[in-house]
């Protein structure tokens, strides 16, 4: 019901308050998780703009002061925040962990993801919240909060992996920035993006899995009517990692001479994965129109077509058959 999620809302706030307060003013949480962030690069300025904070180590120490204010355990329960043992004991679900508030369109606090302070590949690195009656992970997109007005004033939103990818972006000066959270992109993702601009620059991480991820999100991006660029990085760097290394400009600079319309970058993928293999050529022209394919607009349509008939010295006339081939196949 409306008044249980609103009961949700207000016990993820309370928590988002409580983590901030551990980070900025106990021991442990100085001591730990704001040195943590301040040796990732981050200011007090983006701490507070992200709403950061610091889930101590104790077993269940903020379960007990969410009930002590008041909080009702059903939904510190339902939130996912405390976990009721089958031997009725709570154990808080965050504990010893950098959290990263999720909040929703408007700003109200959805979930959280915790970060462990190591590197440890044995361990997950994040433990996000699960999913309930107000976070569903396949509709939010992290920072869009923080994102809306800078995308909607540079008409362009770039999409990143990351929580820290978004937050080493706002330090740099980029402001227009969300991220799937590690995710498949969805529908629903870029539908939230579609109400602030129509363009979306996609920026995933530079290895194997980012490459594929941008490949897949081009397609459901094209499908709702928007834009799409990509820009990747170099293998090893994530947005995060390689704005660390750049200024503001250096940045800036690099999208803009990395960050390549759709067709282009399907295009240099070709070159680098096809260019002497007749079969796999073809295979990947194919490719291209079945991305073009996506596209509602017909004019839109007609002009990619050209550009991908000058681009791979292929004729109009064959990218059309293929064209139409792929709309006979879905009818
Ligand atoms: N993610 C997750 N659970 C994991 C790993 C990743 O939910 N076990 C999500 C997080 O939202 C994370 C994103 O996927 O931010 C991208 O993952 P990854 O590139 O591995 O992490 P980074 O964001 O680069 O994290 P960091 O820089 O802190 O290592
Ligand atoms: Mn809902
Ligand atoms: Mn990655
Ligand atoms: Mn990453
Ligand atoms: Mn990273």
């Amino acid at each position: 019901t409306a008044d249980a999620r609103e009961s949700m809302y207000l016990v993820s706030e309370f928590a988002q308050r409580y983590f901030q307060d551990v980070l900025h003013n106990t021991e442990e949480g100085k001591a730990i998780g704001y040195s943590y962030f301040k040796e990732r690069g981050f200011t007090s300025d983006t701490i507070k703009k992200f709403g950061l904070g610091y889930s101590p180590e104790g077993y269940e120490v903020f379960s007990k002061e969410a009930l002590g204010k008041g909080y009702q355990l059903e939904f510190l329960e339902s939130t996912g925040l405390t976990i009721v043992r089958e031997d009725g004991r709570m154990a808080d679900r965050f504990r010893g962990r950098v959290m990263f508030p999720i909040h929703s369109m408007s700003g109200r606090v959805l979930g959280f993801g915790g970060r462990i302070l190591t590197n440890d590949k044995k361990v997950a690195k994040y433990l996000n919240s699960p999913e309930s009656d107000i976070y569903h992970k396949s509709k939010v997109l992290y920072g869009i909060f923080q994102a809306k007005q800078a995308i909607a004033k540079h008409d362009n939103c770039y999409l990143v992996e990351g929580y820290t990818d978004v937050i080493q972006f706002n330090q740099a000066g980029i402001e227009n920035v969300v991220a799937s959270s590690g995710t498949a992109l969805t529908p629903d993702q870029i539908r939230l993006v579609n109400r602030l601009t129509k363009n979306i620059t996609v920026l995933f991480d530079g290895d194997a899995a980012g490459l594929r991820a941008s490949v897949r999100g081009i397609d459901l991006i094209l499908e709702e009517g928007m834009n799409v660029k990509v820009c990747t990085f170099p293998d090893g760097d994530d947005p995060d990692s390689f704005a660390r290394k750049n200024t503001h400009e250096s940045l800036v600079a690099y999208l803009e001479s990395n960050a390549k319309d759709f067709i282009r970058f399907k295009a240099s993928l070709l070159m680098e994965e096809a260019a002497n293999d007749p079969v796999k050529k073809a295979g990947l022209i194919r490719d291209m129109v079945t991305s073009i394919s996506k596209i509602p607009d017909r004019i839109q349509r007609e002009i990619y077509v050209q550009e991908t008939s000058r681009i791979m010295d292929i004729s109009e006339d064959i990218l059309q058959n293929t064209l139409a081939q792929i709309f006979q196949k879905d009818i």
